[in-house]
C-alpha cells in the first residue's frame, strides 16, 4: 500500500512546510500530499483559504502580495511555493498536488513543464481536487498528467467521474469507504487512495479491503501498522 505523508509528515512538523516535506523524506516516505492556493501569480503550499489561524498572517491568502506571504510563518516555518517544495524533493517522492484555491488551475498548467523538469516523471506529479471541473481543465491541457478526483461522500456517479477524467485514482474519505466502491474503481482502472488515516486498526482494515494507498499524518506509524498484527 502506498502511504502519502499527508501535508508532509504533518504529525511531527508544521503542515505543508519545507520542514514537513524534508521529514517525510527522512522517514523514507515514497509519497507526499500537499495543498495549493494561488496568489499574486504564484502557487503557495497552504491548506486554508484564510491565513489565520494556521499562520501569523491575516485575511484571505488569495488576496495577498508575494512579499507579504513570504514574511509569514507557520509555527516558525515559511509558507513555501510549490516550486520550492518540488525543488526540495527532487523527484525522490511521488507528490500529490491538491488544487485547493480558486485560480490555481491556470498557473499550474503554465508552470507544469518547468516543474516537471525539477526531476520528475509525469506519473510522479499526481493532481487531485474536490473541484472536478478543474481536473477536467488540467486533463484537457496536459493529457499526460495523472488526475485524481477527491470525493467526500459516496458519489452516485463514481463511474462517470472516473471515466470522464480518465482518473489515475479516486481519493475517498475513510467514512464512506466500502468493498463495493473499491471494486468498482478497480474495475474501471482507477486506484483507490483513502484519506486521512492514522489509526492502526483502520489502516489494516483498509488493506484488507484492497485499497491501494492512504494519506497519513504519521506515515512511519502507518507503515509499521501494516507489518503488525
Ligand atoms: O487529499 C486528501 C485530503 O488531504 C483531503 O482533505 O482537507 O485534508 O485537504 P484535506
Ligand atoms: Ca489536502
Amino acid at each position: 500500500m502506498l502511504i502519502f505523508a499527508h501535508r508532509g509528515a504533518s504529525g511531527y512538523a508544521p503542515e505543508n512546510t519545507l520542514k514537513a516535506m524534508a521529514l517525510a523524506l527522512e522517514l523514507g516516505c515514497e509519497a507526499v500530499e500537499l495543498d495549493v492556493h494561488h496568489a499574486d501569480g504564484e502557487l503557495w503550499v497552504f491548506h486554508d483559504r484564510r491565513l489565520s489561524p494556521k499562520s501569523n498572517g491575516k485575511g484571505l491568502l488569495a488576496q495577498q502580495s508575494s512579499s507579504y506571504l513570504r514574511q509569514l510563518r507557520v509555527e516558525g516555518e515559511p509558507i513555501p511555493t510549490l516550486r520550492q517544495v518540488l525543488e526540495l524533493i527532487e523527484g525522490r517522492m511521488t507528490v500529490n498536488i491538491e488544487l485547493k484555491g480558486v485560480g490555481c488551475v491556470e498557473p499550474f498548467i503554465q508552470q507544469y513543464p518547468q516543474l516537471l523538469q525539477l526531476g520528475y516523471q509525469p506519473e510522479q506529479l499526481l493532481v487531485s481536487s474536490f473541484n472536478h471541473l478543474w481536473l477536467k481543465q488540467v486533463k484537457q491541457q496536459l493529457p499526460d498528467v495523472p488526475v485524481a478526483p477527491l470525493l467526500e461522500g459516496i458519489a452516485l456517479n463514481q463511474a462517470a467521474v472516473v471515466s470522464e477524467l480518465k482518473a489515475w485514482s479516486l481519493h475517498l474519505d475513510i467514512s464512506f469507504i466500502n468493498r463495493e466502491l473499491v471494486a468498482d474503481a478497480h474495475q474501471r482502472g482507477a486506484k483507490v487512495y483513502v484519506y486521512t488515516v492514522d489509526d492502526a486498526d483502520d489502516i489494516r482494515a483498509l488493506a484488507a479491503l484492497g485499497v491501494d494507498g492512504i494519506f497519513a499524518n504519521y506515515p512511519d506509524k502507518a507503515a509499521a501498522a501494516l507489518t503488525q498484527e
